[in-house]
């Protein structure tokens, strides 16, 4: 990650759920709500989600957070298989390199782990950034969530041999 020295990235805790949580919700509300409808917005970032289900999805991953000066401002998780679920990076920290930082942390991972590729279900916001980073679309899709249809990309980058 570049930028200013401040800027850290450290595994997950079980603790960092309720900020991580919070945070999630301010940047679909913020960020994603520039592609999508409000009624989807407001089903993807329900009032409804449980903090210790959104915990829970966390254990037995890849999961990091960004800080800055000890704030979280970042954060992602990838199963063992390498399915990058959830990455969000704070409204007011966009552009800085933090979800960069945290897609190579995650590469690195892949590597360490023989994972041969890896997938994401990408919102049409991060779509872009995927693409940067090296992933192609697979396909569009719309998904269910909590009875509101939304378009995403499942997005696939293969994992090479060794870093470069
Ligand atoms: C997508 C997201 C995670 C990117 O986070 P970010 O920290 O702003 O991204 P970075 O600053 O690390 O960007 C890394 C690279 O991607 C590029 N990039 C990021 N967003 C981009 C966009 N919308 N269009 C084009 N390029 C983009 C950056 O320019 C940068 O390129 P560079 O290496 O040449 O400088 C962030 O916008 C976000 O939180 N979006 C909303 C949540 C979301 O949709 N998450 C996906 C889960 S479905």
């Amino acid at each position: 990650m570049g930028g200013a020295a401040s800027l850290q990235l450290r595994p997950f805790r079980p603790q960092d759920a309720e900020t991580s949580l919070a945070l999630f919700r301010d940047c679909v509300h913020r960020v994603n709500s520039r592609d999508y409808m409000p009624d989807q917005i407001a089903a993807w970032a329900s009032r409804t989600i449980d903090l210790e289900t959104w915990r829970a999805r966390f254990e037995n991953r890849f999961a990091y957070v960004a800080t800055e000066d000890g704030c979280i401002v970042g954060f992602t998780d990838m199963t063992r298989e390498g399915h990058l679920d959830r990455l969000f990076v704070s409204a007011d920290h966009q552009g800085r390199g933090i979800a960069g930082g945290l897609v190579r942390r995650l590469l690195k991972d892949a590597i360490d782990h023989s994972i041969e590729e890896i997938t994401t279900d990408a919102s049409i916001t991060a779509k872009p950034f995927f693409e940067r980073m090296g992933f192609s679309v697979v396909r569009e899709q719309s998904v269910e969530c909590r009875g509101v249809w939304i378009t995403n990309y499942r997005m696939l980058r293969a994992v090479p041999a060794e870093a470069s």
